[in-house]
């Protein structure tokens, strides 16, 4: 299927709005039916073009980009995701411990079990524990992070300074470190009875990464404190999600 139709650069169009985004592809055909059909997008009233799991820079003129590249780019990098968002002011990390190359602290002493965020080779999770550091990863690879008792793990989309829409992820298998749809888990919306504090540390995480829109993981533990776990600039989107989002778009 096609994606963006690229026209020679002589006749490029200007857009109104690039967005910058990672992965699912799927989500940002969605997203483009909001503004018109195509994978650039011309409106009556709006341009707009999606580059959705795209990391290339755009070669066209545009007024209001929507996440920058750069800032797209560190997300992808879990690791500098979670040290920019550790030291945003509002956000709440679960505690980490980043090796740095390969040398590696007791931790035992400080944590007892942790879940293991690897990226390379390939991305995989595994839960540790204390002295027994069996898959041994450097800062370039990943990050040993608490293993927190859940008990609700909330997304939260953010559009600059808004929460749009906040779920909570329901069924699944509940040891699974992959919560995707997938593993039987699905999100379902909210309207209140979440805790409070996770809109303002959602709103915080997105700005604090140098976002405009995300997705945010987020975990309430067993004594209702919250946790940012990570921001996720292509968030699987539906056509309700992709409408209010192209809403808080179009009203920049
Ligand atoms: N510190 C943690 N403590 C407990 N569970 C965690 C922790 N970090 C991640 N998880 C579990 O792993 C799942 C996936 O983690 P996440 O960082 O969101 O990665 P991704 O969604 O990219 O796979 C989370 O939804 C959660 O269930
Ligand atoms: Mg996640």
């Amino acid at each position: 299927m096609e994606t963006f139709r690229q026209n020679s650069s002589a006749n490029a169009p200007s857009f109104d709005f690039v967005l910058y985004s990672q992965a699912s592809l799927e989500s940002g055909r969605l997203l483009a039916e909001f503004f018109d059909n195509g994978g650039w997008y011309l409106s009556k009233d709006v341009h707009c073009l999606i580059r959705w799991g795209n990391s290339s820079p755009v070669q066209h003129s545009f007024k209001y980009e929507i996440n920058s590249l750069s800032a797209v780019k560190n997300t992808v990098n879990k690791v500098e995701m979670i040290k920019k968002l550790r030291k945003t002011e509002g956000v709440k990390v679960p505690w980490t411990y980043i090796p740095v190359k390969t040398k590696f602290k007791k931790l035992n002493s400080i944590v007892n079990t942790f879940i293991i965020n690897k990226m390379k080779p390939f991305v995989f999770k595994d839960i540790c524990h204390n002295n027994k550091l069996v898959n041994k990863i450097s800062d370039k690879e990943g990050y040993y992070q608490k293993l927190l008792d859940i008990k609700n793990e909330y997304r939260v989309f953010v559009f600059r300074d808004k929460p749009f829409l906040v779920y909570v992820k329901e069924g699944g298998d509940k040891n699974s470190l992959f919560r995707k749809r997938e593993n039987g888990w699905r999100l379902v919306l909210l309207l209140d009875g979440y805790p409070p504090d996770i809109l303002g540390q959602s709103i915080k995480a997105v700005a604090g990464l140098g976002l405009d829109f995300g997705g945010v993981d987020v975990i309430e533990d067993k004594d209702g404190r919250v946790y940012v776990i990570e921001v996720n600039t292509a968030p699987q989107l539906n056509r309700f999600r992709a409408r209010k989002l192209a809403e808080h778009i179009k009203e920049v």
